[in-house]
């Protein structure tokens, strides 16, 4: 077994021959980032097939299922017709994203981490999303504000869950990055009944949901405060970034207008697998202010 890299600049980043440790870090963090999984030649081709579909999208010549004005900030005003910041259910159109979403390596480290049962989420509403979150002025989605992917389904059967995102570009202070709370995926988060998410709790949601039954030292922030103990991820093109549906996080807007922020996300589920997910629209369309 591989020694885990160990200089600061690699800390929860492993490698695909280091599964146990990527594992474990995992379920001690509720984060962890696999580098070097995909070549640059397969990144490249979801790159490429990504802003196809993309340009494809902003044209008006794909299907209307692929776009959706719900995940962008709320004062995008026409811009989001001019400029597409996601492809939805984009491995219809990307052979490369569906290859990449069915990698092996991938799919052991959901049977390590959720039930033998586990499920794309690949065909329901969002899919999975090209997802182009640049900081410039032509775009309506730059940041997102504190949350747990679980709060946007508390009265659902699909828990708990992975989140992953491919990294198209690498992730800095300049063109954003991910904000997390290490540990935060073990405390029993509450619905957001009060947050400033503003998303109404369905009816027969849990209260609150983890991995403990320890709740959270100190409540979820409205928005983009500081949180004691958070820190900022950074990625390389090509990393795999997985975090748990439990884990407080929230994404920072880059800096620099004249970069770009680009990926693919998607989720595997346990539990249940659902096929309305109309719940998410007041959900992500408040939290992505
Ligand atoms: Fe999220």
């Amino acid at each position: 077994m591989s020694t885990p890299l160990a200089t600061p600049d690699q800390f929860g980043i492993f490698l695909p021959d280091q599964l146990d440790q990527a594992e474990q870090f995992f379920r001690t963090f509720g984060f962890v980032s696999l580098r070097g999984l995909f070549s640059e030649a397969e990144v490249l081709a979801m790159e490429q097939e990504c802003i196809s579909a993309q340009d494809q999208l902003t044209a008006g010549t794909l299907h209307k299922r692929h776009g959706t004005e719900i995940l962008i900030e709320g004062d995008a005003g026409d811009k989001a017709a001019r400029f597409s910041n996601y492809v939805t259910c984009v491995t219809d159109l990307s052979g490369a994203v569906t290859d990449a979403v069915h990698n092996q390596t991938i799919l052991e480290l959901m049977d390590r981490w959720l039930d033998n049962e586990h499920w794309l989420l690949e065909q329901q509403r969002f899919g999975v999303v090209y997802q182009d979150a640049r900081p410039g002025k032509e775009s309506s989605y730059t940041r997102i504000g504190w949350h747990s992917d679980w709060q946007s389904g508390p009265h659902l059967d699909i828990w708990p869950s992975v989140a992953f995102t491919f990294h198209i570009d690498a992730t800095s202070p300049a063109n954003g990055f991910l904000r997390v709370v290490p540990f935060s995926h073990r405390w029993n988060t509450p619905a957001p009944f009060v947050n400033a998410n503003n998303a109404l709790v369905p009816e027969g949601s849990a209260e609150a949901a983890g991995h403990s039954d320890q709740p959270p030292p100190f409540e979820m922030p409205l928005g983009f405060e500081k949180v004691p103990g958070e820190i900022s991820l950074y990625c390389d093109r090509g990393d795999i970034l997985f975090h748990d549906a439990y884990l407080w996080h929230s994404a920072a807007r880059g800096t620099d207008d004249d970069t770009k922020r680009r990926h693919i996300r998607g989720t595997f589920h346990s539990g249940t697998e659902q096929l309305d997910n109309d719940h998410l629209d007041d959900f992500v369309k408040n939290a992505a202010r």
